[in-house]
């Protein structure tokens, strides 16, 4: 073949052969394709709660005082609005039920676009490939995407209604360190409120036995403890919980990722971090490298949503709007699911997911004789082997993540309605 007429082959990165197979564009894909399905699977917040009125008055008045709108149309610093920051830990000590024995500063608080780029920049920051992260199995599944994207691996641990067992985790450990792998452990993952994919708390007792394990086997490095605390405002009933950086003492072991996008919007991409004093230059200088600062104006909204109260007055909207629709999910799943032999799920009191258990042998996989049939029958859910490690705590074929945020509470009845039907004809069919 003549050269000229060849075009030439694209050669991909590591990086890129690491990052590409994540199961979102697949779930995306079914979701774009058929256009009515009724999807159960997509992790969005409701788009009839988004608060329109809060982010126009933000606008206004900041576009309406020239130094303001000059100030929030430029570039701003690496680590964020300084006002947005100082906030954020004024809020974050104050919502603490005792006083921290090392608070944080400010210095240590990064705003990011989202808390994914939180959590990319940690990964870039503190993960070699073939490095290990030990997280709940399930987990939340893009954050498996993250350590895959910089060759480190994700490795399960066993996991109740209470969160990750810290026994199990200890165990785990211990087996690791007798394997000559501790080396290799560099953080655990926890998605400490109403998490990504079952909707669970950890309970306060157990934050701090994983925080002291964490502390205990940090011989010759730190093995940082992630609490994503994607879903802290979105509480329906019970008691507010501490943060896992209340249990840290010396300040040095837990990173605290937060964000806007559930409690406020996602479309503004405002996430922060509560870094340990010795990830902060790391960090700030990863963002450096790639934006030099999130965006300014999204921060400008954000901040000014804060200070004037806008901010919480959309969580008690967003309570008030998800409250009833988690109930409806969990009745409907009481009504439909309920008589099937062998089901069972998740009574979050928070968050944006019911997790599921299918009768043992029902593979919810995307080959399996499940998914297809919940297509047909036009819902959609996640399959739960995506939110699993590959490593560590094996991977059961039947469960599923349910999303009860998007949907009207008449649409996820009918949506579950349809879920029950499918399972009664895919075992009819076993
Ligand atoms: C557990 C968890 N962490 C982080 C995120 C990322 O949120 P964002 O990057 O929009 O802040 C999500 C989004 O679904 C999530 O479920």
């Amino acid at each position: 073949m003549n050269a000229s007429t060849m075009s030439n082959p694209y050669s991909p990165s590591k990086r890129a052969e690491m990052a590409a197979g994540q199961p979102i564009s697949m779930l995306m894909a079914h979701a774009l394709e058929n256009a009515d399905l009724l999807s159960l699977a997509a992790g969005f917040v409701d788009e009839a709660t988004l608060p329109t009125d809060a982010v126009r008055e933000a606008c206004n008045a900041i576009m309406g005082d020239e130094r303001a709108a000059r100030a929030a149309l430029q570039y701003g610093s690496t680590a964020g609005n300084r006002r947005l920051r100082a906030m954020l830990l004024d809020r974050f000590l104050a919502d603490q039920s005792t006083s921290l024995a090392s608070p944080p500063g400010i210095d240590q608080v990064v705003i990011t676009a989202g808390s994914n780029q939180l959590l990319h920049l940690i990964a870039e920051s503190i993960l070699d490939p073939g490095d290990l992260v030990l997280c709940t199995a399930p987990t939340y599944f893009v954050f498996l995407g993250t350590l895959a994207n910089v060759g480190a691996r994700g490795h399960g641990i066993e996991t109740d209604d209470k969160g990750m067992i810290p026994e199990s985790l200890d165990d785990h450990l211990a087996h690791l360190n007798a394997a000559g792998e501790l080396a290799r452990v560099k953080a655990i993952y926890l998605v400490p409120y109403f998490d990504n994919p079952q909707g669970i708390t950890t309970s306060p007792q157990r934050t701090a036995r994983i925080v002291e394990i964490a502390k205990r086997w940090s011989i010759d490095h730190t093995i940082h403890v992630i609490a994503d605390e994607a879903y802290r405002e979105l509480r329906y009933s019970g008691p507010q919980v501490d943060s896992a950086r209340a249990y840290d003492d010396d300040g040095e072991t837990v990173i605290v990722a937060g964000t806007f996008s559930k409690s406020f919007s996602p479309g503004l991409r405002v996430g922060w971090g509560m870094l340990p004093r010795n990830l902060v230059e790391p960090v700030c200088n990863q963002k450096g490298n790639m934006d030099f600062g999130s965006p300014n104006f999204a921060q400008s909204i954000i901040c000014y949503a804060v200070e004037h109260g806008l901010f919480d007055r959309q969580i008690e909207v967003l309570r008030q709007g998800y409250a009833p629709k988690l109930q409806a999910m969990l009745e409907a799943a009481d009504e439909f699911l309920g008589p099937i032999e062998g089901t069972s799920w998740t009574h979050p009191t928070g968050g944006l997911y019911v997790w599921a258990r299918m009768p043992n042998g029902l593979n919810t996989g995307p080959d399996g004789p499940l998914f297809q049939r919940a297509i047909e029958e036009g819902m959609l859910y996640v399959p739960g082997r995506y939110c699993f490690p590959l490593e560590g705590e094996p991977v059961p074929e039947n469960t599923m993540r349910l999303s009860f945020g998007v949907q009207t509470a008449e649409r996820i009845r009918e949506g579950m309605r349809a879920l029950a039907t499918a399972v009664r004809k895919a075992q009819a069919t076993r």
